[in-house]
């Protein structure tokens, strides 16, 4: 196991009803002042918002608004955003929603304090030094960025799509989750932030680091619950425990408890970051088409850590070949995803029959470098080829 520094400072409050207790949190992390942040209006419909603005009254923090955040949320918003507080100066950012409204509110809080542009910490031009706190109200289970010190970007005009990870001062101060919140997800959303959080385990638990048991049976274990949970929850999508046990996993599944001291990959969803810059998509079903695609190419380059999944998680029986074996676990994977979550496995089934592989591979490479690093070494052509069993 390597050495690693874990800060994790937020703190959950889970359960029904909890939005509840919104303005009371502000305050306790000194927020007298916010601005709230939201999507493209399911917080509205549902009456969410109004019981967040009555929260932060209760509470008497006065607080301004910025809606609008577009799933595979744009630089565009966030320089709105930016320019909104740097008139307003809140004391804390409070998105209130999912991935994308969290995400916009991190980059809102780093480009406060900074006077170049905010793409710059995305493109590795500057690094930040400090942010606004950002609490959270979560309405979606996917992308686990109310625990993660991560958020991810796409730029309109140049299209690239690009994440900043910097924990330290990124990661919420609190975040609010109510899983009764998410009785109102459509089943594609409720399917693909299951995609999404599968692939944030498999991110880490693909590594070539020796001895991390913990980590491994971490990961497994928490695959093996998702799997169980979700098939429970695509037949009834109001069981209330299904919905709970789902929306905690998401959070740990990329809160990083089970990647401590190893060795990431990451290139499945740098692949898939590719998709969503060019096409739109939703990136929990982009991850749905590229990752059993991505370990089908794995089974035979370096089938080890595939075939430990396939036999532990995907029940796959150990037949002593382990590249055979890696392989039947991506097909299972690939079926599970399509079975029981109804998600997308091709780009065709995804809405994109005819994909510009050589645009969106040379677009990989010029962002992520020649070869990408992991637990494999994939050059232009071997990325190429995973795109092309993605097909
Ligand atoms: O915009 P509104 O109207 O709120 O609707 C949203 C949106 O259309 C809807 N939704 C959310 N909660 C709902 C709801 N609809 C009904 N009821 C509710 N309770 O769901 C749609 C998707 O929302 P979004 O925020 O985009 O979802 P998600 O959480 O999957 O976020 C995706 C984004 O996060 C990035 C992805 O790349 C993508 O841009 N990621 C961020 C990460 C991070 N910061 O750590 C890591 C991930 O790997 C990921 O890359
Ligand atoms: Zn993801």
């Amino acid at each position: 196991m390597n050495n690693f520094t874990f800060y994790s400072p937020t703190e959950f409050v889970f359960g029904k009803d909890v939005e509840s207790k919104t303005g009371e949190l502000c305050l306790k992390y000194g927020a007298k002042r916010v601005m709230i942040v939201y999507g493209g209006g399911s917080a509205e419909r549902s009456g969410l918002l109004g019981r967040i603005r009555a929260s932060l009254a209760g509470s008497g923090i006065e607080y301004c608004e910025l809606g609008g955040v577009h799933p595979n949320p744009l630089d565009t918003k966030v320089r709105e955003g930016i320019t909104l507080a740097k008139e307003y100066n809140p004391d804390m950012i409070l998105p209130v929603g999912g991935g994308s409204t969290i995400d916009t509110a991190k980059a809102i809080a780093v480009g406060y304090h900074y006077e170049g542009d905010f793409w710059d910490f995305y493109i590795g031009k500057a690094k930040p030094v400090k942010a606004l706190p950002v609490g959270v109200v979560l309405t979606i289970p996917a992308a686990g960025s109310e625990g993660s010190g991560n958020t991810v970007i796409t730029n309109v005009e140049t299209k690239v799509k690009a994440g900043l990870r910097q924990p330290m001062i990124l990661r919420p101060k609190f975040a609010v989750m109510n899983p009764e919140l998410t009785l109102t997800l459509p089943e594609w959303q409720t399917a693909s932030g299951i995609s999404d959080m599968m692939a944030h385990i498999l991110e880490r638990y693909l590594s070539n680091t020796p001895g991390v048991q913990i980590g491994d049976r971490l990961a497994e274990g928490m695959l093996l619950a998702i799997m169980e949970t979700a098939e429970t929850l695509m037949a009834n999508p109001d069981d209330y425990d299904a919905r709970a046990n789902i929306m905690w996993c998401g959070t740990i599944a990329h809160n990083d408890t089970c990647s401590l001291g190893r060795q990431e990959d990451w290139n499945s969803h740098a692949m898939e970051h590719e998709i969503s810059a060019m096409y739109d998509v939703t990136h929990g079903a982009g991850l749905a088409v590229i990752f059993p695609a991505f370990l089908k190419y794995a089974s035979s380059k370096n089938p080890g850590k595939v075939a430990q999944l396939a036999h532990r998680v995907l029940g796959i029986a150990d037949s002593g070949d382990a590249s055979a074996d890696a392989y039947a676990g991506a097909e299972a994977l690939k079926k599970w995803f399509h079975d029981v979550l109804h998600m997308p496995v091709t780009f065709a089934q995804l809405g994109i029959p005819n994909p510009n592989l050589d645009e969106m591979n040379m677009r990989l490479h010029r962002l992520k470098g020649e070869v990408l690093g992991g637990y494999m070494q994939l050059d232009a052509a071997a990325t190429m080829e995973i795109y092309k069993l993605a097909m």
